[in-house]
């Protein structure tokens, strides 16, 4: 008798255990992802590691974004992030002559991440297009 009084505990002690070992099914998380690509979240991958977070640049190093007037040309802007360079350049009055990889980027992507900075940083306001990015990548 004094067995089975301990096989039924160690029975009852066992169903608590798997009881408490119950897992809650995965909620799944929501799908939040935009179907344009955002600018910002471009920037913050591909170009802030150089040009840094507020597009001031490295002096000496890398050149600013922000207020730059190497941007006043649209062409040779989004040239600079399709082609890349490594030729010396003058940004407000300052050389560089540093190497910028090509930035591997759909035509979407480089319009959504230059009007990111051209609406950024005190710079002008101006919108790039995809389509402006087509021609300039087809014609170098
Ligand atoms: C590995 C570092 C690096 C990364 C990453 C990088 N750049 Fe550059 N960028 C440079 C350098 C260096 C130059 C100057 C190139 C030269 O001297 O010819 C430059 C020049 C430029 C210029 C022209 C000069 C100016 O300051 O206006 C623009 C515009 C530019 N980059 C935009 C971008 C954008 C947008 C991204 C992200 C999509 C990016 N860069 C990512 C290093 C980088």
């Amino acid at each position: 008798m004094k067995n089975l009084c301990t096989m039924l505990l160690a029975a009852i002690a066992l169903s608590v255990t798997s009881c408490g070992n119950n897992t809650t099914p995965d909620s799944g998380s929501a799908n939040t992802a935009k179907a344009a690509p955002a600018g910002e979240t471009i920037y913050k991958n591909n170009c802030s590691t150089c040009h840094m977070a507020n597009g001031q640049g490295v002096p000496g190093s890398f050149p600013p974004l922000a207020k730059a007037d190497y941007l006043a040309n649209h062409e040779q802007a989004i040239k600079m992030v399709v082609k890349g360079s490594s030729s010396e350049i003058t940004v407000n009055g300052d050389k560089y002559s540093n190497m910028m990889p090509p930035q591997q980027l759909s035509d979407d992507e480089v319009a959504a991440v230059l009007t990111y900075v051209y609406t950024n940083f005190g710079n002008t306001g101006a919108v790039i297009t995809p389509d402006q990015v087509k021609e300039i990548r087809a014609k170098y």
